[in-house]
């Protein structure tokens, strides 16, 4: 995919600051944000605030409330009570039109219609938003998703994951300073993945913010500056190593070749180790808080102690670690 900055125009790269600093410039921001359908409650209370240019992952299980989340922020349905503050523009019934210039939502199903050509619907499209220039910025949208060949199809003929494609050239036609992703990459196949991910790399480095929804962990954690779990109520923000750190001790995991014949003599008396097991002979984990401060120390005790050294290094969890401590959670409370 190209870069979408013929579509953007560059604008100066964003400076992140650590979210616990307050974050810059928000661009999107919500308080006590709550969205109820009759006596349901799909999004209670939400508190957040996203910088300019990052890309803000938004994570939870199905019926979690994230579509209705980006729904309001899109000004698509009104919020029960709270309020929220999109591409820097109040949420309020007189700023719908001003929200929607700056920003742009690529909607869980494309909504395309089917008996128009690819082309006809971003014109269409392009025709609502007031576009000048709609036709070099529907051939750099199309260019931006790899799209150009299929310009004349109906959409209609197009597949799942292609429709989706064109959906996204939809989203870029205005040049938005925020986008609202939500789960863009459902149904495609790894290459168009790969190109949305493409994507939204260079939508960062052109400080548009991007909200994206998800529920491929390992994609929020390759793509997301920050993410929050959230699960009707918003349960955890952060970055990704912020959260493991959050949830998770930290611990060195060590395999010898064969199994100590005394471990306590080998890890008790080192000062950085704060507790250990063993799940198998030859396999252990030490409970540390600080791994690369540990690893050289329970090295030499180890090789001091005559052992055959394997492997030492630090425990790695992954954000779907993360996401299923958290939601399991949930489940539990929820069967109680
Ligand atoms: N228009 C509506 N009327 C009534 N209930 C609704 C409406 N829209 C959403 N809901 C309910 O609100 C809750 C949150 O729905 P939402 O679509 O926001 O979830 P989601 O997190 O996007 O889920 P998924 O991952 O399955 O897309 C669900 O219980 C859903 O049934
Ligand atoms: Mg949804």
């Amino acid at each position: 995919m190209t870069s979408p900055r013929s579509l953007a125009g560059p604008r100066s790269a964003p400076a992140l600051t650590a979210p616990s600093g307050g974050l810059p410039e928000p661009v999107l921001a919500a308080e006590h944000l709550t969205k109820c359908f009759g006596d349901r409650t799909a999004v209670d209370d939400l508190n957040l605030e996203v910088a300019r240019g990052e890309v803000f992952g938004f994570l939870g299980p199905n019926g979690a409330g994230k579509s209705t989340t980006v729904r309001m922020f899109g000004t698509l349905i009104a919020p029960t009570s709270g309020s929220a503050l999109v591409a820097g523009v109040p949420l309020g019934p007189g700023n719908g039109v001003e929200i929607r210039r700056r920003i742009s939502v690529m909607p869980e199903s494309p909504g395309l219609y089917l008996r128009l050509s690819v082309t006809e619907n971003l014109e269409l499209f392009a025709g609502l938003y007031g576009l000048r220039h709609s036709s070099q910025r529907i051939g750099r949208a199309l260019e931006a998703v790899n799209m150009s060949g299929r310009a004349s199809d109906t959409c209609g003929s197009l597949s799942k994951g292609l429709r989706q494609r064109v959906a996204l050239a939809r989203a870029l036609l205005n040049d938005p300073q925020v986008v609202f992703l939500d789960e863009p990459t459902a149904g495609l196949d790894p290459v168009a993945t790969r190109e949305v991910h493409e994507l939204v790399d260079s939508l960062r480095q052109h400080a548009v913010t991007v909200f994206l929804t998800t529920h491929r962990l390992e994609e929020a954690e390759r793509l997301c500056d920050r993410v929050a779990i959230f699960n009707t109520t918003l349960r955890l923000t952060g970055t990704p190593d912020e959260l493991r750190r959050r949830l998770f001790t930290r611990a060195l995991e060590v395999r010898t070749l064969a199994a100590l014949p005394d471990p306590g003599k080998v890890f008790d008396g080192l000062p950085a180790v704060e507790a250990w097991s063993s799940d198998q002979p030859g396999s252990y984990i030490l409970r540390v808080s600080e791994p690369s401060a540990a690893a050289p120390a329970v090295a030499r005790s180890l090789v001091a102690a005559g052992a055959d050294v394997l492997a030492i290094g630090e425990r790695q969890h992954s954000l779907e670690d993360v996401y299923l401590r958290l939601i399991d959670d949930d489940v539990e409370v929820e069967r109680r």
